[in-house]
């Protein structure tokens, strides 16, 4: 018989046809059976293995579970206190969302309409794209140059129906950065024209002496926006909240979008306690870095494997193979790794840092299936 209904995809806007869906890693006991592995090393998502700082975990452990049946705090209000008085801004001009994540689609739905784009690069943190792509508006690739953002091509990109244009610094995969003078010498030349949003979701892990820190650019520049997030560094990511900060006009504009209530009282309260942190946490979690960085470098080097690395806790690496075999077989070893064919880094794997003793034995694994 006939169906009553019409077909599904006359409901379909043709944008939303052309999208494959983005299908997350499985937990680690189904993958544990899948792949006949007794461990499993999750080196994928550039978590922080020191995990969460010690005040933070203290209020973890001190949630009362009853709390659990009232809304949280709407809009963050103590942590926008908090972040006010870090950064020497206004709590308004702060937003949090449910993860960094959350605020992208935040900025995006409060600046483009029908027929507007977005700009940033082909080799980047990919959600920029997706969140425009599969809300009907253009996203406009530049490519990397020397793995970097390429300023003169991006500003060569723009037009008069650009709104926004993403700067991911440092740059996830390749761990690029723009200093100081690089960022400014940009925004100069966008002169408030697009909303720049600068993300600086790894910006604690950086250790290069002129690495910028925009929130302190943001009273200059009333077009900048700044992403960072508590699930790198902080070791929070399971909680899922992240925040952007901007200047009080632009943030009025971009709370029209946002919804309130979507960050949870035990990140909001996480969140508030990693960073009464000392920084104790972040010093501990840069010498881990940086002594698992540097071996697994020498490592690379002395397997004849190109990589690339500069600030963040990954580093991606080239194989003479496909990154999904790879994938496959790091995974019967218990390696969990990213696969970069759909950062349009074909045969690469993008590898998260852990402890040195991890490192070892990813070594010894990646030994074994080249
Ligand atoms: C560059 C960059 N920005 C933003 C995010 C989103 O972070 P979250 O939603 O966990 O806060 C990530 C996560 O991997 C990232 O790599």
């Amino acid at each position: 018989m006939p169906s009553k209904f019409p077909p599904l995809k006359e409901l379909v806007p043709a944008y939303i046809n052309k999208i494959e869906p983005y299908i997350p890693s499985k937990p680690d006991d189904i993958l544990k059976q899948m792949y006949n592995c007794s461990f499993l090393y999750r080196m994928n998502n550039n978590e922080n293995v020191l995990g969460p700082p010690p005040k933070a975990l203290e209020a973890i452990r001190s949630f009362l579970p009853e709390r659990a049946a009232i809304y949280p705090s709407g809009d963050a209000y103590h942590l926008r206190q908090r972040l006010g008085e870090i950064y020497g801004l206004s709590p308004d001009s702060f937003i949090v969302g449910n993860g960094a994540n959350e605020v992208i689609a935040f900025v995006i739905k409060a600046f483009c309409q029908q027929g507007d784009n977005i700009i940033t690069a082909d080799k980047t943190f990919a959600v920029y794209e997706w969140v425009a792509d599969f809300s009907g508006f253009e996203s406009r690739l530049v490519p990397l140059k020397d793995y970097g953002f390429d300023d003169e091509a991006m500003l060569a990109a723009v037009d008069k129906r650009t709104k926004i244009i993403f700067v991911c610094n440092p740059n996830n995969p390749t761990g690029s950065y723009w200093n100081e003078e690089k960022l400014r010498a940009f925004l100069d030349r966008v002169n408030g024209r697009q909303i720049v949003v600068v993300d600086e979701a790894y910006a604690e892990f950086a250790e290069a002496e002129d690495f910028p820190n925009a929130m302190q650019l943001i009273d200059e520049y009333p077009n900048l926006v700044v992403f960072r997030t508590f699930s790198k560094m902080y070791a929070l990511a399971a909680l899922r909240i992240g925040y952007l900060a901007g200047n009080l006009d632009i943030v009025d504009v971009i709370r029209r979008t946002c919804i309130v209530y979507s960050v949870n009282v035990l990140a909001q309260e996480a969140a508030i306690a990693a960073l009464e942190d000392d920084g104790g946490h972040i010093k501990r979690t840069k010498a881990l870095i940086k002594e698992s960085k540097e071996y697994l470098k020498k490592e690379l080097e002395s397997m004849g494997l190109h990589y690339v690395s500069g600030e963040g806790n990954y580093i991606m690496i080239r194989l003479p193979f496909s990154d999904t075999l790879a994938y496959r077989k790091l995974m019967n070893l218990g390696y969990m790794v990213r696969t970069m064919t759909g950062f349009r880094y074909p045969n690469y794997i993008r590898v998260t840092l852990n402890s040195l003793s991890v490192m070892e034995g990813f070594v010894r694994a990646l030994r074994k299936i080249i």
